[in-house]
């Protein structure tokens, strides 16, 4: 044997024990960071305004992490308002205390700081963070959270040229606090003014001719569903929400509110420079903004119509919803298929089916889900429920199927048991989109249908290859059904991504619960956790 091949041999063993040490053994490196928040001005839209800001930043800075890091975000808030943030789709492990929303954090007073620890154990993808507090998300303060593969970990494509991250929305040019006094006061939130890329209405993306980029798309809008395409090139789709998918191909997509794709693109037109749109979807007032991707040997502008919005509309919508699939032999973060997850094999626990609605309390703007609009606590559900303080939330407020009759306000909680396998059934009786989002876990998509959801529906799921997400949208009269397996102890936030219906009431959470203590399926409450409400003066 050759010195070099034994170098290989020896390299390969060596290579494996490293690999299954950390696979097993995990002391995942930490990183650290230090992020303030404040308020700026910036002019998006060709007015100053005011912004919220990390370290100076609108977007904040862009996470840039692997699997299972740990990483500890320590955020001073500068703000003259109490303030936190969420990382949408972090799965915050046993670890709900991180989770950055009023039911499981205190907010970080002004001028104040909070050290978050959070870990994508066992995840992959493009995931976001953004303010979980008052009407903040409408100012920035909003992020990108990449979270990439460890060593030895495949993914299922080529390593790409490049990684673009666009986080696009639409957005307002009147100032945040204005709009939360508006709601405030009982009406209802106003459309926006337009659509950004990044902060931006123009953004530019450099690539070279013939290679191919990979580019994170996440909707980190208020309100609208987002159509994403690029001129004369097409996408192929390979990540949503941490699951790798079938790698089909579109000309355009659709992103709901609280939404990610990742997508490959190839430079693989003549050398010149190409529009990159996103546009609202379903409104009769049509907002974009449109980017540039620039050959790197191009010479010519941007040129021609902006490529043009499908032609096709809720229905064809909801049939390209049907084409995410899950690759079956595909592995995600961790080395087993994702499809060795029997998904549709598991007899569920029971079903909920939940309804939004509009509506008025005291003559106020609110909305519900089965008749509850939810209000937030002074005390975080996740502490009142671990130093056992009575009178905080309620579990028998929010019904498991839908309701008649007027709306009440209440802080409502649906118990679950650590393990259960649910159905949601997301029933959507009104003619708007709504966008869900579940905090701890992703759920499986397995229907949308037209009209109303009946039991016989189940004929038609999805039990084999359904897409495991975070988000998901629910079609104007029509419904959407998710299973999820509540593996996650803690308490979890279900919440209208639209962020109008979540500011207004349409959320609440999930308690996932087991009378066992044990480390194994919860840690402790951090030593740093901030109290506030009733929870002053005890000991974390
Ligand atoms: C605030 O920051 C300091 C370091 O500047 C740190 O020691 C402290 O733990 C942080 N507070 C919280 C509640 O995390
Ligand atoms: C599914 O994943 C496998 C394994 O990574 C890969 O070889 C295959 O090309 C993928 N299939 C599609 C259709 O994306």
């Amino acid at each position: 044997m050759g010195k070099q091949s034994l170098l290989h041999l020896l390299c390969g063993v060596c290579l494996l024990a490293v690999l299954s040490v950390s696979l097993v053994n995990a002391e995942n490196p930490y990183r650290f960071y230090t992020w303030t928040v404040t308020y700026g001005t910036s002019s998006p839209l060709g007015v100053p305004q005011r912004v919220i800001l990390i370290n100076g930043q609108f977007p904040g800075p862009q996470l840039d992490v692997v699997t299972n890091d740990n990483l500890v975000i320590n955020l001073f808030n500068k703000l003259d308002v109490p303030f936190l943030l969420t990382w949408n789709g972090i799965k915050q492990r046993k670890n709900s205390w991180q989770d950055g929303v009023l039911g499981t954090n205190c907010p970080i007073p002004p001028g104040s700081n909070y050290t978050y620890n959070i870990q994508p154990k066992d995840q992959i993808g493009s995931f976001t963070y953004f303010p979980s507090t008052g009407f903040h998300k409408a100012a920035g303060g909003y992020g990108a959270i990449n979270v990439n593969q460890r060593p030895g970990i495949a993914v299922p494509y080529a390593p790409p040229a490049g990684d673009f991250t666009l986080l696009v929305g639409d957005w307002y040019k009147v100032d945040h606090k204005t709009l939360q006094s508006s709601m405030d006061s009982g009406n209802s939130l106003i459309p926006p003014h337009g659509v950004l890329i990044n902060g931006k209405t123009q953004a530019t993306f450099n690539g070279d001719q013939g290679k191919t980029y990979k580019f994170r798309i996440s909707n980190v809008g208020l309100g609208l569903t987002l159509n994403f395409r690029i001129q004369s090139h097409t996408m192929k789709l390979v990540e949503v929400e941490g699951s790798h998918v079938m790698q089909n191909t579109y000309d355009s997509l659709d992103v709901h509110v609280g939404q990610s794709v990742t997508v490959l693109v190839t430079l693989n037109q003549a050398p010149k420079d190409y529009y990159i749109v996103a546009s609202t979807r379903f409104t009769t007032r049509k907002l974009s903004a449109s980017g540039i991707l620039h050959y790197s040997n191009s010479k010519t502008s941007v040129s021609g119509p902006l490529p043009a919005e499908p032609t096709y509309q809720l229905h064809g919508s909801m049939l390209q919803a049907r084409t995410y699939r899950w690759n079956l032999t595909s592995n995600a973060a961790r080395p087993n298929p994702q499809g060795s997850f029997h998904y549709g094999t598991i007899k569920t626990t029971k079903t909920i089916v939940l309804s939004n609605s509009a509506t008025k309390i005291n003559g106020k703007q609110r909305y519900a889900v089965n008749g509850v609009s939810y209000v937030n606590p002074e005390t975080p559900l996740k502490l009142a429920d671990h130093f056992n303080i009575a009178g905080v939330f309620s579990m028998n407020s929010l019904k498991t199927n839908p309701t008649t009759g007027a709306a009440t306000l209440a802080t409502s909680v649906v118990p679950t048991s650590l393990h259960d396998f649910i159905e949601f059934v997301f029933q959507n009786n009104e003619n708007t989109m709504q966008s869900w989002h579940l905090d701890g876990s992703s759920f499986w998509v397995v229907g949308f249908g037209s009209g109303q959801w009946a039991p016989a529906k189940r004929n038609t799921y999805n039990l084999a290859d359904a897409v495991a997400r975070h988000t998901t949208q629910v079609y104007p009269n029509s419904w959407t059904a998710i299973l999820v397996s509540l593996d996650n102890q803690g308490m979890w936030n279900m919440r209208s991504a639209i962020w109008e219906r979540q500011y207004l009431g349409q959320q609440f959470y999930l308690r996932v619960w087991t009378a066992e203590k044990s480390l194994a399926n919860e840690y402790n409450i951090p030593s740093n956790a901030l109290l506030c409400g009733k929870a002053v003066g005890r000991k974390p």
